[in-house]
């Protein structure tokens, strides 16, 4: 079956699900909103007259769609996801999920009243090294997980948050954590548990902006692991490293590039690295930047095979909620 999807935030990343449904051929795009009228016009007349709408609540009313698109600012998840799902739709939600726990709560309630799906975007997860990483941590390969290292090295201009009317505003984005740690964050949890303990310190070091633009997490986890969380975006002209390295019982894994693309150290007891894989994680490119993998298009697919009865995997809501649970308590330590 084919399923409709429809998109609200048409911005950097709502042109980018337009593009990957448009492409999937077991999916079309049925409708999209945004509140800038010229944005969804144009987008419109690219994609063969598609539907459009500057009002929500009309969106919705108006539609036959069997999933909604939330890829709206950070502070409108919640909202835009519960209006959506109240509306009888499955929902696929933008990272991060949203600001809060409380606010992650309210979402799989409401998918739950509605008896709907609500998914999380993570498209990292499908990144081919970490493919391969979770397979060996599932498979216990590694034994136990001593430590893990995250890094986050990247570079946004000042005119990345300027241009923006909620980037970098504590109310509306949250910080650095909920935007471009939220992807390292899963992972670190999905391969450690949950964080149990942490201690951290954040800084504005190089940006006009309200939140933090750089930081460093000492954290504990659930299994036992240890570990640091270092993220900034004032590295200097262009994105430096977005790694995460592994301390394993009996094997040491470091997944690296610039946004988790590269396997850059495999060394695992019984599991030689397979030969001829192709790394080809490709960026997301916003023209002055570039962000995490583009593994957008994997995650539509997923989509798409969940709602026939096929056998893929979508992260769900009570597993989206663990980064969040993991950003509000990084940032409980700091924001007391
Ligand atoms: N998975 C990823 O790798 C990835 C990459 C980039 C962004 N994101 C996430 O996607 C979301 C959007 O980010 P972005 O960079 O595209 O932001 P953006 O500011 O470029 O786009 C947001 C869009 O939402 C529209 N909008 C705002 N309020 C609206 C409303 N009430 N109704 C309809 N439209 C409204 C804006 O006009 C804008 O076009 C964020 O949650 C962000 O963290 C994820």
């Amino acid at each position: 079956m084919k399923i409709r999807f429809a998109i609200v935030g048409c911005g950097s990343i709502g042109k980018r699900h337009l593009a990957v449904i448009d492409a999937e051929s077991m999916a079309e795009v049925v409708a999209i909103c945004d509140i800038e009228e010229n944005r969804v016009r144009e987008l419109s007349e690219l994609y063969n007259g598609v539907p459009w709408f500057t009002d929500y609540n009309t969106m919705l009313s108006e539609i036959n769609a069997d999933v909604v698109n939330v890829v709206t600012p950070h502070f409108f998840h919640k909202q835009h996801s519960i209006q959506a799902l109240h509306k009888g739709f499955h929902v696929l939600v933008e990272k991060p999920m949203a600001l809060s726990v409380k606010d992650c709560r309210e979402m799989i309630a409401a998918a739950a009243t509605a008896k709907k799906k609500l998914w999380v975007v993570k498209q990292n997860r499908h990144n081919v090294p970490v493919r391969l990483a979770q397979e060996a941590i599932r498979e216990g390969r590694l034994g136990k997980i001593f430590m893990i290292k995250c890094d986050i090295l990247w570079n946004r201009y000042q005119g990345y948050y300027d241009e923006s009317d909620w980037r970098g505003k504590i109310e509306k984005e949250g910080g650095a954590l909920f935007t471009q740690a939220s992807h390292f964050i899963d992972l670190l949890v999905w391969w450690c548990g949950d964080i149990t303990g942490v201690k951290a310190i954040t800084e504005t070091q190089n940006h006009n902006i309200e939140t933090e633009d750089s930081g460093v997490a000492i954290l504990h986890f659930s299994s036992g692991t240890i570990g640091s969380l270092v993220w900034t975006t004032c590295v200097y002209h262009k994105n430096f490293e977005g790694s995460i390295t592994v301390i394993g019982e009996r094997g040491t894994i470091k997944i690296g590039g610039q946004y988790l693309n590269k396997m850059e150290f495999w060394d695992v007891e019984g599991f030689e690295l397979p030969q001829g894989i192709d790394f080809n994680d490709k960026p997301n490119s916003y023209g002055k930047y570039q962000g995490t993998s583009s593994n957008h298009d994997k995650v539509i697919k997923a989509v798409v095979g969940v709602l026939n009865d096929q056998s893929a995997e979508v992260v769900e809501g009570l597993e989206g909620l663990r980064s969040i649970d993991a950003i509000e308590k990084i940032y409980s330590n700091i924001r007391q």
